[in-house]
């Protein structure tokens, strides 16, 4: 008998059939913020009015290829990504996963010739900064919480942006 050393996982573009997957692990991830903001992460609704406006990259299980274990939204604009709804099946968090969706995330912006790669951070959620630091992230301004009804504790977002480009081409 042969062990296989190919990988378990496999990272492509999210398609509408994937919506209730996305929807799944986003608000399961999500669930250590019910903290400070109220309610569900998203919905159904959410990521299919999302879609033709950005691409999901989707980590997929290549022994159960319906079943999602992560996720990211990238969206871009002239010169700029920005990079939304990270989130790693809380099962499979501490693994690797989430440097698999960035990188993936960043390759799509180089590809796009995009100079910057933005994402936003609760405040609250302190955890996250060494975390994105750690992928080459830094804090460049603060911006309110676009869904204040949504609040249980007063926060804002941190924004923090990362260049694709050595200094030189800035
Ligand atoms: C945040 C989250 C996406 C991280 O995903 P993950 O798959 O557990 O992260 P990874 O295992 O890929 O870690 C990536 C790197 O960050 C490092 N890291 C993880 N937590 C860290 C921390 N608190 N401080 C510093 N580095 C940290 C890891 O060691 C790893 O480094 P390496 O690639 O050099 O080994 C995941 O915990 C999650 O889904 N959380 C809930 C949703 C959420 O908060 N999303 C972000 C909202 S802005």
């Amino acid at each position: 008998m042969s062990i296989s050393s190919e990988p378990t996982y496999a990272t492509r573009e999210g398609l509408p059939s994937d919506i209730p997957e996305i929807v799944r692990v986003t608000n399961l991830a999500y669930a250590v913020e019910a903290f400070c903001i109220k309610g569900p992460r998203t919905d159904q609704g959410d990521v299919a009015d999302r879609m033709p406006t950005g691409t999901f990259l989707v980590v997929e299980d290549r022994r159960n290829p319906s079943r999602i274990l992560g996720l990211v939204y990238l969206s871009l604009s002239p010169d700029r990504g920005y990079l939304g709804t990270l989130a790693v099946d809380p099962d499979l968090q501490g693994s690797g996963l989430s440097r698999i969706l960035v990188d993936a995330v960043e390759a799509r912006c180089r590809e796009a010739c995009v100079r910057f790669l933005d994402l936003t951070v609760v405040n609250l959620r302190k955890e996250l900064f060494p975390f994105y630091r750690k992928l080459g992230f830094a804090p460049t301004g603060v911006i309110s919480f676009p869904l204040p009804s949504k609040l249980i504790l007063p926060c804002h977002l941190v924004q923090m942006t990362k260049a694709l480009v050595p200094d030189e081409a800035l």
